[in-house]
């Protein structure tokens, strides 16, 4: 009889022992551990698809079964201990199971491979995290729309260029990052049909050569159907790519409402002001209060962009089928979750706690020409083209810049001078009121349109939340 040398799985065609750089090099088991609960998971599953096609005995299934409870107990309890020496997850809890039951533990892996296991555990993972941030999306856009209805009556300038350009309501400027992070819970809803496949049975990448039951092992976790291709299944992290794409469209606009509270909280704008709580001050200037949170969301904003971009790379040139490379998705997918997750809830906070400078917004109403789309379309609706009122309106608007006169303050006789076609209801025209009225058409910012616009989401949030 051959000594055996190795003692891994693959030990019987080594004849050398591993090199110990080679194994913290190759390890996964830091990172890989946060699977183990779906790792455990899926290996009931299996055990009971391997009893049904007669692979186990009762009393081989129940030995298994009630040694990997037991495991779970112990991790939960934080009383396991995972080892570098056993490579990954997968290693660690079949050693595990050796400990506990010994050689039926081996039986486990009857044509199963760590392929299979690894993109099981990883969708299970995903499926977990995928119901959290939903959960996050939705506080977020409750708080949103909270703010928005607190604020319901203020009017702010609204941008382009971050140039003052027309009054907006709050509620509705605001209520942007609410609709886009319904977007993005759409999309998340939408993945749920890529990522809840089960790819069990593929096992390294052929399909299983004995008859196990697919169906089944995927409804037992819950997923939708099995992966319809064993070679695709243990080959693409499609579902992570898309979900990491998600997350970055996430950071994304909570990014763009960043950007927007350290503006609105600096000097120059002094449009908000948020509590001393939420904020840091300076080491060496006492007067300082900074938004530190909002910069730090910006700044995290990189990482999960930098996740996607690994992740992209990563599969880029990669032949088919499962390559060791594969193993390097892990730490960007988790950093990204976990990213967007923190960044997500301190976001919410924000928006919660954020105080608007009302007296602020309303006195900067009355600069800044806001109104001077309205006396072009007031020009329209006395016969002139729009490109030849829009001309002459910018020729108004230079008029009363160089006298230091808002538009409404320009005398009738003023106005008849650029153009006999302006009556005196043109002052009815030049108000914030008449601006917001003439905009109550869906998706508007008039004042009923946006009002029915957020009782119609509180229903859909009340819907989202109790479904
Ligand atoms: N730790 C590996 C990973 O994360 C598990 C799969 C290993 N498969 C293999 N054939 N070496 O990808």
């Amino acid at each position: 009889m051959v000594k055996e040398v190795s003692q891994k799985p693959w030990g019987g065609r080594f004849q050398e022992e591993t090199n110990k750089f080679f194994e913290d090099f190759t390890e996964s088991i830091s990172y890989d551990y946060v699977l183990a609960f779906a790792e455990i998971k899926a290996s009931l599953v299996y055990a009971k698809a391997l009893f049904n096609a007669g692979l186990l005995t009762s009393e081989e299934l129940s030995l298994l079964e009630k040694a990997l409870l037991e495991i779970e107990e112990e991790i939960r309890k934080g009383a396991f201990i995972f080892r570098k020496e056993y490579e990954d997850i997968h290693m660690n809890l079949e050693k595990a199971l050796f400990e506990k039951v010994g050689e039926i533990a081996y039986k486990l892996h009857t044509g199963r491979s760590r392929n299979e296991q690894v993109v099981t555990d990883l969708r299970l993972y995903l499926v977990e995290e995928e119901k959290q941030i939903k959960k996050l999306l939705l506080e977020f856009i409750r708080e949103t729309i909270i703010k928005a209805e607190e604020y319901f009556e203020v009017v702010m300038p609204g941008f382009t260029h971050l140039q003052h350009a027309q009054p907006v309501l709050f509620s509705h400027w605001i209520a942007t990052y609410a609709e886009a992070m319904r977007f993005h819970y759409e999309r998340l809803l939408d993945l749920e049909k890529r990522l809840k496949l089960s790819p069990l049975g593929s096992s390294a990448f052929a399909g299983c050569g004995f008859p196990l039951n697919r169906e089944f092992m995927a409804k037992e976790l819950g997923f939708l159907a099995p992966h319809p291709h064993s070679v695709l299944a243990v080959s693409s992290r499609d579902f992570a790519l898309e979900f990491v794409f998600i997350l970055t469209l996430i950071m994304l606009d909570l990014s763009r409402l960043c950007e927007e509270l350290v503006l609105w909280m600096s000097q120059e704008f002094s449009f908000i002001d948020l509590p001393d709580s939420l904020c840091s001050g300076s080491s060496i200037m006492p007067q300082k209060k900074n938004p530190d949170a909002a910069e730090l969301i910006r700044g995290k904003t990189a990482l999960v962009l930098g996740n996607l971009l690994q992740l992209l790379t990563l599969f880029k040139n990669l032949p088919l089928s499962y390559n060791r490379d594969m193993q390097e998705d892990k730490p960007p997918l988790f950093q990204a979750l976990e990213t967007t997750k923190a960044s997500l809830k301190m976001a919410t906070l924000l928006i919660k706690s954020l105080i608007l400078k009302k007296e602020r917004l309303e006195n900067l109403l009355k600069e800044g020409y806001l109104l001077a789309t309205e006396l072009a379309d007031y020009l329209v609706t006395r016969g002139i083209p729009f490109r030849k009122a829009h001309h002459l309106t910018g020729k108004i608007v230079l008029y009363a810049q160089k006298r230091g006169k808002r538009l409404e303050e320009l005398t009738l006789e003023e106005f008849r001078n650029f153009s006999p076609l302006i009556s005196e209801d043109i002052y009815n025209w030049l108000t914030i009121e008449h601006s917001l009225k003439r905009r109550e058409i869906p998706g508007g910012t008039g004042r009923k349109t946006v009002k029915n616009y957020l009782e119609d989401f509180k229903k859909w949030i009340l819907k989202e939340e109790n479904p």
